[in-house]
Protein backbone atom coordinates (compact mmCIF):
# COMPACT_ATOMS: atom_id res chain seq x y z
CA UNK A 1 0.00 0.00 0.00
CA UNK A 2 1.13 3.56 -0.36
CA UNK A 3 1.71 5.45 3.24
CA UNK A 4 3.64 8.86 3.69
CA UNK A 5 6.67 7.55 5.69
CA UNK A 6 9.41 10.03 7.87
CA UNK A 7 12.23 8.89 9.67
CA UNK A 8 13.61 12.34 11.11
CA UNK A 9 12.06 15.56 12.31
CA UNK A 10 11.92 18.39 10.17
CA UNK A 11 10.19 20.47 7.30
CA UNK A 12 7.38 18.49 4.81
CA UNK A 13 10.48 17.72 2.57
CA UNK A 14 11.49 14.59 5.24
CA UNK A 15 8.19 13.26 4.03
CA UNK A 16 7.77 10.72 1.19
CA UNK A 17 4.92 8.95 -0.54
CA UNK A 18 6.51 5.46 -0.36
CA UNK A 19 5.29 1.48 -0.72
CA UNK A 20 4.97 -0.14 2.68
CA UNK A 21 3.72 -3.36 3.79
CA UNK A 22 -0.68 -3.74 3.93
CA UNK A 23 -0.70 -4.38 8.02
CA UNK A 24 -2.48 -7.14 9.32
CA UNK A 25 -4.85 -6.67 11.69
CA UNK A 26 -4.03 -8.47 15.36
CA UNK A 27 -6.95 -10.48 16.60
CA UNK A 28 -8.71 -7.50 18.73
CA UNK A 29 -7.64 -4.91 15.46
CA UNK A 30 -9.53 -4.13 12.49
CA UNK A 31 -8.20 -2.97 8.90
CA UNK A 32 -9.48 -0.19 7.94
CA UNK A 33 -9.15 1.16 4.25
CA UNK A 34 -8.76 4.87 4.70
CA UNK A 35 -11.01 7.48 3.12
CA UNK A 36 -10.11 10.61 4.65
CA UNK A 37 -7.87 11.48 7.01
CA UNK A 38 -7.73 15.42 8.62
CA UNK A 39 -4.65 17.52 9.96
CA UNK A 40 -3.82 18.37 13.18
CA UNK A 41 -1.61 20.42 15.05
CA UNK A 42 -0.14 17.80 16.54
CA UNK A 43 0.91 16.06 13.23
CA UNK A 44 2.76 19.05 12.16
CA UNK A 45 4.31 18.98 15.61
CA UNK A 46 5.46 15.71 15.44
CA UNK A 47 6.81 15.95 11.86
CA UNK A 48 9.06 18.83 13.47
CA UNK A 49 9.69 17.36 16.64
CA UNK A 50 8.68 21.02 18.49
CA UNK A 51 7.35 22.03 21.10
CA UNK A 52 9.95 19.03 22.93
CA UNK A 53 6.24 17.45 24.42
CA UNK A 54 5.94 16.25 20.38
CA UNK A 55 9.16 13.68 21.03
CA UNK A 56 7.72 11.22 23.68
CA UNK A 57 8.59 7.90 22.79
CA UNK A 58 11.64 9.14 20.09
CA UNK A 59 13.96 12.43 21.51
CA UNK A 60 16.35 11.65 18.60
CA UNK A 61 13.94 9.86 16.00
CA UNK A 62 10.07 9.55 15.14
CA UNK A 63 8.78 6.75 17.14
CA UNK A 64 6.34 6.47 14.09
CA UNK A 65 7.29 6.20 10.74
CA UNK A 66 3.38 7.36 9.37
CA UNK A 67 1.55 10.39 10.80
CA UNK A 68 -2.02 11.52 11.05
CA UNK A 69 -4.59 10.53 13.91
CA UNK A 70 -7.92 11.50 12.84
CA UNK A 71 -9.28 8.66 10.23
CA UNK A 72 -12.63 7.82 8.51
CA UNK A 73 -12.90 4.80 6.28
CA UNK A 74 -14.33 1.46 5.77
CA UNK A 75 -13.68 -1.76 7.37
CA UNK A 76 -11.97 -3.90 5.10
CA UNK A 77 -11.18 -7.09 7.23
CA UNK A 78 -11.01 -7.73 10.87
CA UNK A 79 -8.60 -9.89 13.40
CA UNK A 80 -10.24 -13.07 15.32
CA UNK A 81 -11.51 -11.19 18.51
CA UNK A 82 -12.91 -8.01 17.05
CA UNK A 83 -16.44 -9.11 16.77
CA UNK A 84 -17.87 -5.38 16.89
CA UNK A 85 -17.48 -4.49 13.44
CA UNK A 86 -17.93 -6.46 9.86
CA UNK A 87 -16.12 -5.58 6.68
CA UNK A 88 -17.55 -3.04 4.73
CA UNK A 89 -18.68 -0.73 7.60
CA UNK A 90 -18.09 2.37 7.65
CA UNK A 91 -16.39 3.65 10.61
CA UNK A 92 -14.17 6.65 12.24
CA UNK A 93 -11.36 6.91 14.69
CA UNK A 94 -8.68 8.52 16.38
CA UNK A 95 -5.81 7.12 16.68
CA UNK A 96 -3.25 9.63 17.75
CA UNK A 97 -2.10 7.16 20.30
CA UNK A 98 -0.25 5.30 17.19
CA UNK A 99 -0.74 7.43 14.18
CA UNK A 100 -0.41 5.89 11.12
CA UNK A 101 -3.29 7.33 8.90
CA UNK A 102 -1.46 9.02 6.11
CA UNK A 103 -1.94 5.78 4.54
CA UNK A 104 -4.61 3.57 2.53
CA UNK A 105 -4.75 1.40 5.32
CA UNK A 106 -4.69 1.27 8.98
CA UNK A 107 -5.08 -1.47 11.71
CA UNK A 108 -7.27 0.12 14.34
CA UNK A 109 -8.16 -1.46 18.03
CA UNK A 110 -11.95 -2.56 17.75
CA UNK A 111 -12.34 -0.59 20.89
CA UNK A 112 -11.40 3.16 19.16
CA UNK A 113 -13.75 2.84 16.56
CA UNK A 114 -17.31 4.47 15.72
CA UNK A 115 -19.54 3.56 13.27
CA UNK A 116 -19.93 6.96 11.13
CA UNK A 117 -22.21 9.01 12.40
CA UNK A 118 -25.40 8.63 10.20
CA UNK A 119 -25.53 11.51 8.20
CA UNK A 120 -22.07 12.78 7.70
CA UNK A 121 -19.35 11.90 5.21
CA UNK A 122 -16.25 10.21 5.66
CA UNK A 123 -14.61 13.73 4.96
CA UNK A 124 -16.68 15.56 7.87
CA UNK A 125 -16.54 12.71 10.27
CA UNK A 126 -12.85 12.86 9.82
CA UNK A 127 -12.77 16.69 10.97
CA UNK A 128 -14.19 15.89 14.91
CA UNK A 129 -12.04 13.57 16.75
CA UNK A 130 -9.08 15.61 18.06
CA UNK A 131 -10.48 18.80 17.34
CA UNK A 132 -14.04 17.86 18.44
CA UNK A 133 -12.82 16.30 22.15
CA UNK A 134 -10.49 19.51 22.67
CA UNK A 135 -13.64 21.68 22.03
CA UNK A 136 -16.22 19.72 23.73
CA UNK A 137 -14.03 19.34 27.17
CA UNK A 138 -12.35 22.84 26.73
CA UNK A 139 -15.72 24.83 26.62
CA UNK A 140 -18.34 22.02 28.20
CA UNK A 141 -17.10 19.53 30.56
CA UNK A 142 -13.94 21.51 32.01
CA UNK A 143 -15.20 24.97 30.81
CA UNK A 144 -18.60 24.52 32.16
CA UNK A 145 -19.54 27.85 30.02
CA UNK A 146 -22.52 29.34 31.29
CA UNK A 147 -24.81 32.17 29.11
CA UNK A 148 -23.63 35.81 29.21
CA UNK A 149 -19.81 34.39 30.58
CA UNK A 150 -17.40 36.24 28.50
CA UNK A 151 -15.10 33.26 26.70
CA UNK A 152 -11.46 34.05 25.02
CA UNK A 153 -10.56 31.36 22.29
CA UNK A 154 -7.00 31.44 21.53
CA UNK A 155 -6.12 30.36 18.47
CA UNK A 156 -9.67 30.28 17.67
CA UNK A 157 -9.40 29.92 13.41
CA UNK A 158 -7.88 26.60 13.89
CA UNK A 159 -9.52 22.96 14.08
CA UNK A 160 -10.15 22.77 17.67
CA UNK A 161 -11.10 26.82 17.57
CA UNK A 162 -13.81 25.93 14.47
CA UNK A 163 -15.51 23.76 16.87
CA UNK A 164 -14.77 25.92 20.16
CA UNK A 165 -16.05 29.03 18.92
CA UNK A 166 -19.52 27.19 17.84
CA UNK A 167 -19.91 25.50 21.49
CA UNK A 168 -19.40 28.82 23.31
CA UNK A 169 -21.96 30.68 21.40
CA UNK A 170 -24.70 28.01 21.66
CA UNK A 171 -23.58 27.74 25.48
CA UNK A 172 -24.93 31.76 24.98
CA UNK A 173 -21.33 33.21 25.77
CA UNK A 174 -20.03 36.12 24.58
CA UNK A 175 -17.26 34.61 22.70
CA UNK A 176 -13.63 36.16 21.60
CA UNK A 177 -11.45 34.55 18.83
CA UNK A 178 -7.34 35.62 18.26
CA UNK A 179 -5.80 34.12 15.55
CA UNK A 180 -3.52 35.79 12.69
CA UNK A 181 -4.62 38.55 10.68
CA UNK A 182 -6.14 36.15 7.92
CA UNK A 183 -8.27 34.13 10.25
CA UNK A 184 -9.86 36.75 11.67
CA UNK A 185 -12.83 37.46 8.93
CA UNK A 186 -13.21 33.51 9.07
CA UNK A 187 -13.65 33.53 13.04
CA UNK A 188 -16.39 35.94 12.94
CA UNK A 189 -18.47 34.00 10.05
CA UNK A 190 -17.98 31.27 12.65
CA UNK A 191 -20.31 33.24 15.35
CA UNK A 192 -17.32 35.00 17.63
CA UNK A 193 -18.52 38.45 18.80
CA UNK A 194 -14.84 39.66 18.96
CA UNK A 195 -11.56 39.03 17.37
CA UNK A 196 -8.31 39.91 18.41
CA UNK A 197 -5.13 40.06 15.77
CA UNK A 198 -2.47 37.83 17.60
CA UNK A 199 0.18 39.18 15.66
CA UNK A 200 -0.92 43.44 17.16
CA UNK A 201 -2.21 42.83 20.58
CA UNK A 202 -1.54 40.64 23.41
CA UNK A 203 -4.80 39.63 25.05
CA UNK A 204 -3.22 39.35 28.40
CA UNK A 205 -2.28 43.25 27.82
CA UNK A 206 -5.56 44.97 26.90
CA UNK A 207 -6.82 45.16 30.07
CA UNK A 208 -10.16 42.82 29.25
CA UNK A 209 -11.43 39.88 31.98
CA UNK A 210 -12.55 36.30 30.81
CA UNK A 211 -14.65 33.64 32.59
CA UNK A 212 -12.83 31.62 30.27
CA UNK A 213 -9.73 31.45 28.11
CA UNK A 214 -8.96 28.23 26.35
CA UNK A 215 -5.65 28.49 25.01
CA UNK A 216 -4.76 26.25 21.98
CA UNK A 217 -1.64 28.41 21.45
CA UNK A 218 -0.38 29.23 24.98
CA UNK A 219 3.13 31.41 24.41
CA UNK A 220 2.52 33.69 27.13
CA UNK A 221 3.60 33.29 30.64
CA UNK A 222 0.74 31.94 33.05
CA UNK A 223 0.84 34.98 35.05
CA UNK A 224 0.12 37.28 32.44
CA UNK A 225 -2.73 34.87 31.49
CA UNK A 226 -3.92 34.80 34.82
CA UNK A 227 -4.22 38.86 34.63
CA UNK A 228 -7.10 38.11 31.81
CA UNK A 229 -9.02 35.91 34.02
CA UNK A 230 -11.92 37.72 35.79
CA UNK A 231 -12.70 36.36 39.49
CA UNK A 232 -13.57 33.08 39.68
CA UNK A 233 -12.12 32.59 36.18
CA UNK A 234 -10.38 29.86 34.50
CA UNK A 235 -7.52 29.70 32.30
CA UNK A 236 -6.99 25.87 30.18
CA UNK A 237 -3.47 25.23 28.52
CA UNK A 238 -3.98 23.06 26.01
CA UNK A 239 -0.81 23.28 23.58
CA UNK A 240 1.66 25.79 23.08
CA UNK A 241 5.01 25.95 24.61
CA UNK A 242 6.35 23.60 26.75
CA UNK A 243 7.57 27.05 29.31
CA UNK A 244 4.19 27.88 29.78
CA UNK A 245 2.96 24.41 30.59
CA UNK A 246 6.00 23.66 33.33
CA UNK A 247 4.64 26.99 34.36
CA UNK A 248 1.14 26.01 34.58
CA UNK A 249 1.39 22.50 36.18
CA UNK A 250 3.74 23.65 38.77
CA UNK A 251 2.40 27.03 39.72
CA UNK A 252 -0.96 26.94 38.30
CA UNK A 253 -2.41 25.53 41.13
CA UNK A 254 -1.20 28.58 43.30
CA UNK A 255 -1.49 31.50 41.15
CA UNK A 256 -4.97 33.61 41.39
CA UNK A 257 -6.00 31.41 44.39
CA UNK A 258 -6.82 34.24 46.16
CA UNK A 259 -8.75 35.61 43.39
CA UNK A 260 -10.33 32.20 43.16
CA UNK A 261 -8.90 31.86 39.22
CA UNK A 262 -8.18 28.34 38.75
CA UNK A 263 -5.18 27.88 35.73
CA UNK A 264 -5.14 24.41 34.58
CA UNK A 265 -3.61 22.10 31.70
CA UNK A 266 -6.65 20.78 29.66
CA UNK A 267 -5.59 16.86 29.51
CA UNK A 268 -8.09 16.16 26.81
CA UNK A 269 -9.54 12.18 26.97
CA UNK A 270 -9.25 11.34 22.95
CA UNK A 271 -11.36 9.02 21.47
CA UNK A 272 -14.59 9.05 19.62
CA UNK A 273 -16.38 7.25 22.10
CA UNK A 274 -16.62 11.27 23.80
CA UNK A 275 -17.61 12.81 20.93
CA UNK A 276 -21.58 11.79 20.77
CA UNK A 277 -22.57 15.50 22.00
CA UNK A 278 -20.54 16.95 19.16
CA UNK A 279 -21.96 14.34 16.47
CA UNK A 280 -25.64 15.10 17.82
CA UNK A 281 -25.07 19.19 17.13
CA UNK A 282 -23.47 18.30 13.40
CA UNK A 283 -26.17 15.73 12.74
CA UNK A 284 -28.65 18.93 13.55
CA UNK A 285 -27.17 21.62 11.73
CA UNK A 286 -26.42 23.65 14.85
CA UNK A 287 -22.51 23.13 14.51
CA UNK A 288 -21.05 23.24 10.84
CA UNK A 289 -18.05 21.63 9.78
CA UNK A 290 -15.65 23.59 8.11
CA UNK A 291 -13.28 22.35 5.29
CA UNK A 292 -10.55 24.89 4.15
CA UNK A 293 -9.15 22.68 1.68
CA UNK A 294 -8.68 18.89 0.62
CA UNK A 295 -5.52 17.21 -0.85
CA UNK A 296 -4.49 14.15 -2.29
CA UNK A 297 -2.30 11.30 -0.12
CA UNK A 298 0.94 11.98 -2.48
CA UNK A 299 0.19 15.93 -1.45
CA UNK A 300 0.60 15.50 2.52
CA UNK A 301 3.95 17.20 3.00
CA UNK A 302 2.22 20.52 0.80
CA UNK A 303 -0.67 20.21 3.27
CA UNK A 304 0.98 20.50 6.57
CA UNK A 305 2.85 23.10 5.03
CA UNK A 306 -0.44 25.02 4.81
CA UNK A 307 -1.50 24.15 8.38
CA UNK A 308 1.87 24.82 9.60
CA UNK A 309 2.62 27.91 8.32
CA UNK A 310 -0.66 29.63 9.63
CA UNK A 311 -3.33 29.40 6.54
CA UNK A 312 -5.80 26.71 7.99
CA UNK A 313 -9.32 28.18 8.51
CA UNK A 314 -10.96 25.15 10.45
CA UNK A 315 -9.94 21.97 9.01
CA UNK A 316 -7.86 20.51 6.40
CA UNK A 317 -8.21 17.29 4.59
CA UNK A 318 -6.66 14.53 3.26
CA UNK A 319 -8.98 12.47 1.04
CA UNK A 320 -8.37 9.27 -0.34
CA UNK A 321 -10.33 7.48 -3.28
N1 LIG B 1 -3.97 19.07 25.95
C1 LIG B 1 -4.24 17.97 25.24
O1 LIG B 1 -4.59 16.93 25.80
C2 LIG B 1 -4.12 18.00 23.73
C3 LIG B 1 -4.58 16.93 22.97
C4 LIG B 1 -4.47 17.00 21.57
C5 LIG B 1 -3.91 18.16 20.99
N2 LIG B 1 -3.46 19.18 21.78
C6 LIG B 1 -2.89 20.42 21.24
O2 LIG B 1 -3.93 21.29 20.87
C7 LIG B 1 -3.35 22.39 20.13
C8 LIG B 1 -4.35 23.01 19.17
O3 LIG B 1 -4.68 22.11 18.17
P1 LIG B 1 -5.39 22.53 16.80
O4 LIG B 1 -5.45 21.26 16.02
O5 LIG B 1 -6.61 23.32 17.03
O6 LIG B 1 -4.30 23.48 16.13
P2 LIG B 1 -4.46 24.44 14.86
O7 LIG B 1 -5.54 23.94 13.97
O8 LIG B 1 -3.11 24.63 14.28
O9 LIG B 1 -4.95 25.79 15.54
C9 LIG B 1 -4.11 26.57 16.37
C10 LIG B 1 -4.30 28.01 15.96
O10 LIG B 1 -3.54 28.85 16.82
C11 LIG B 1 -2.96 29.88 16.04
N3 LIG B 1 -1.83 30.48 16.74
C12 LIG B 1 -0.50 30.19 16.67
N4 LIG B 1 0.21 31.00 17.50
C13 LIG B 1 -0.70 31.78 18.11
C14 LIG B 1 -0.59 32.81 19.09
N5 LIG B 1 0.60 33.20 19.58
N6 LIG B 1 -1.71 33.43 19.50
C15 LIG B 1 -2.93 33.05 19.01
N7 LIG B 1 -3.10 32.09 18.09
C16 LIG B 1 -1.99 31.46 17.64
C17 LIG B 1 -2.58 29.16 14.78
O11 LIG B 1 -2.36 30.10 13.76
P3 LIG B 1 -0.88 30.28 13.10
O12 LIG B 1 -1.04 29.40 12.05
O13 LIG B 1 -0.75 31.71 12.92
O14 LIG B 1 0.18 29.64 13.83
C18 LIG B 1 -3.81 28.29 14.55
O15 LIG B 1 -4.81 28.98 13.83
C19 LIG B 1 -2.08 21.80 19.50
O16 LIG B 1 -0.95 22.44 20.05
C20 LIG B 1 -2.10 20.32 19.95
O17 LIG B 1 -0.83 19.79 20.22
C21 LIG B 1 -3.57 19.10 23.13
Amino acid sequence: MKAVVYTRYGPPEVLGLADVKTPVPGDDEVLVKVCAVSLNRSDWEGLRGTPLYSRIGGLFRPRRHVLGSDIAGRVEATGHAATRFKPGEDVFADVLSRMGGFAEYICVPQGALAPLPAGLSYEQAATLPQAGAIALQGIRDKGQVLPGQKVLINGAGGGAGLYAVQLAKLAGAEVTGADNTEKLEFIRSLGADHVIDYTREDFTRAGRAYDLVLDLAAYRSASACKGALAPGGRYLYVGGSVGTLLQVLLLGPVLGRAERKRIRLLAVRLGVQHLAPLVELCQAGKVTTVIDRRYQLSQVPEALRYLGEGHAKGKVIVALD
